[in-house]
């Protein structure tokens, strides 16, 4: 299989492109979508056949339980039992965005989306054209990042195509993902609700809208078991990734010689403290923004592993919140 690519840059491919995505879904079929997040494999939610073959095209363990993407909150409401006050909340702050709301399932969703559990991932994404795609098939689609099972996600069709071109009918292009990182993972089914994996919508912003219902604190979780994407050693580079903190070339030339890692093809990754003395194609300057930072950082993971990088050394990353869910991908990556 060869997977066809549609581009959705004119209202007419836009259309063109929905049609043949939801069609595709309606057959059962498995197809590359863009999210302003990264890319999802997608497959229609309702339909375990489906989203048996979203498991094994990703490679992806059984126990890890795929998030359902709706388009509105009627349709996050049958996806779940009780969609709380808590829900109702957040998502009327943060949806369309970047947030799963984890929840007690409905009995419509099937038991492989879940993983057998008695909770459900919902998120409404942002991006136009998935959700063109929901209201067009409307049922939701389940649809994890569109990579192999622990490979970096894929924030545009390209990233898509080198990995799963062969195994799939259509990737959508709809251009670069806007946000760059995955979304932050909530779990409102135990008290205090929990965040199971950080993201741009930070514990702070969180925070700022539960505040208004009382008593409401955050844990960050540190269990893994509860939520397998915080397994360590996930979103990976093939690359040996390290974390550095520098004060000038120098300085970071004699750590890397130090350092007890093979130092040939070693790429750079830097947005304060920009490093002179490497070939100018090893080194990526982005800027010390966040939310810039976000959006560029798995591209250039993914341009680091096609020029065969061995060694990838990225500037340590500030401490403040706005930072946390990207030095979250940052330490799972260096695992
Ligand atoms: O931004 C995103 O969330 C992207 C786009 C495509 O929407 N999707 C994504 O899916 O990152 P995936 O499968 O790569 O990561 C989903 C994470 C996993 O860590 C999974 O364990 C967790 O969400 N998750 C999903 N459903 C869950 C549930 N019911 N309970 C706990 N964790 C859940
Ligand atoms: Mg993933």
């Amino acid at each position: 299989m060869t997977a066809e690519i549609l581009s959705t840059h004119t209202p007419a491919l836009f259309q063109q492109a929905v049609r043949r995505a939801a069609e595709l879904l309606r057959a059962g079929e498995v197809v590359a979508l863009p999210t302003e997040t990264v890319y999802g494999l997608a497959a229609n939610a309702l339909d375990e056949n489906a989203v048996a073959k979203i498991f094994e095209i990703k490679g992806r363990p059984a126990h890890n339980p795929i998030i359902v993407h709706v388009a509105g909150n009627e349709m996050a409401k049958r996806c779940v039992q009780n969609f709380s006050t808590a829900a109702e909340k957040f998502s009327k702050s943060f949806w369309p965005g970047p947030l799963t709301l984890v929840l007690p399932r409905a009995e419509t969703i099937p038991d492989n989306v879940t993983a057998g559990g008695a909770t459900v991932g919902v998120r409404w994404p942002s991006h136009p054209f998935i959700q063109a795609v929901i209201r067009e098939c409307s049922f939701p689609l389940a649809a994890p990042s569109a990579n192999l099972s622990n490979q970096i996600s894929p924030t545009n069709a390209a990233h898509v195509r080198a990995q799963l071109g062969g195994k799939i009918p259509l990737i959508v292009d709809g251009g670069q993902s806007q946000v760059g990182i995955e979304s932050t993972v909530l779990d409102l089914t135990v008290s205090p609700p929990r965040i199971l994996r950080p993201g741009m919508i930070h514990a702070e912003s969180l925070a700022a809208v539960a505040g208004e219902i009382s008593n409401f604190k955050f844990q960050i979780s540190n269990s893994a078991l509860r939520s397998p994407g915080l397994l360590e050693k996930h979103y990976s580079p093939k690359a040996k990734l390290v974390v550095l903190v520098w004060q000038n070339d120098t300085d970071l030339q004699s750590q890397i010689r130090n350092s007890k890692f093979e130092t040939r093809n070693c790429f750079v990754i830097a947005h304060t403290k920009i490093p002179a003395g490497f070939p100018a194609e090893n080194v990526s300057v982005i800027p010390h923004d966040a939310e810039a930072f976000a959006r560029a950082l798995y591209a250039e993971l993914h341009r680091c592993d096609a020029a065969g990088a061995k060694l990838i050394v990225v500037e340590a990353l500030p401490e403040s919140p706005e930072w946390s869910g990207i030095a979250d991908r940052l330490r799972r990556a260096a695992a």
